[in-house]
């Protein structure tokens, strides 16, 4: 079995791509959701089980109103788009996080393309949105104690937006080195990579140069390989 299965990705440096270049921030929104189409369709080549993106988080509520309602109009024209590529290559697709902000037309978008998509057996595409790594684990402490479940770690993952949840890799682009709120619970054993390349210009290439990369590590989940008993004759 493949070690890398389930890539989450922090898509940053968009604004800071734009701004280079003397455009809006915006601009590098746009570009980004370009991107975002060429890695899904390569994470579903790859054969990779789950891509999770972080496309929009609880933090982001903050930032200028222009930029928020920019954001919220790409992703109803992203849903638009890639629908007809998102059935063709029988990828599923889920929405991940309180996003009940959005307007009624996106919603039900979301709600249409997640209900079409939910037998698919392709790449699991999900997309973080409205999404907050502690308040999602608040709510599933909250889904156990409502519903009087035994706290254990099979149960917390389960009440988790996504219960196939852990992640291998997880990918930031735009050269800062932090986890942000992501998927705090999920990527208790990820490899983590950094790159300086900010989203609007990370290619197919270098994805799948890192996946092969990290690929090679070792992963130990905190144990000793046997080979390496054997060979310190433990
Ligand atoms: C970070 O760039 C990126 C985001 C705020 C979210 C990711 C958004 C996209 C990839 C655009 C496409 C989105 C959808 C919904 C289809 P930043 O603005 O924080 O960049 P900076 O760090 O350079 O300021």
């Amino acid at each position: 079995m493949k070690s890398i299965q389930n890539v989450a990705i922090i898509m940053d440096g968009n604004g800071r791509w734009a701004q280079n270049r003397f455009r809006p921030r915006i601009w590098g929104h746009v570009r980004g959701a370009h991107v975002i189409s060429n890695i899904s369709e390569r994470a579903s080549d790859l054969g990779l089980n789950s891509l999770t993106l972080y496309a929009f988080s609880t933090e982001n509520l903050s930032r200028p109103e222009a930029e928020v309602s920019f954001l919220f109009r790409l992703l109803d024209k992203f849903l638009i788009r890639e629908e007809k590529k998102i059935l063709e290559n029988n990828i599923q697709f889920k929405v991940l996080g309180d996003f009940s902000f959005l307007n009624k037309k996106t919603l039900e978008r979301i709600s249409n393309l997640e209900n079409k998509t939910k037998e698919n057996t392709g790449l699991k595409l999900r997309f973080a949105f409205g999404y907050g790594g502690r308040s999602e684990i608040l709510r599933a402490c909250k889904k156990l104690n409502e519903n009087q479940e035994e706290i254990s770690e099979e149960n917390f993952s389960k009440a988790l937006y996504d219960d196939e949840s852990d992640i291998d890799l997880l990918i930031r682009t735009g050269g800062d080195q932090r986890i942000s709120n992501f998927l705090l619970w999920q990527i208790a054993y990820a490899e983590l990579f950094f790159t300086k390349t900010p989203w609007p210009d990370f290619t197919t290439q270098e994805f799948s140069q890192i996946i092969q990369d990290t690929s090679k590590r070792e992963r130990r989940f905190g144990q000793i390989l046997t080979e390496s008993i054997k060979e310190m004759s433990l």
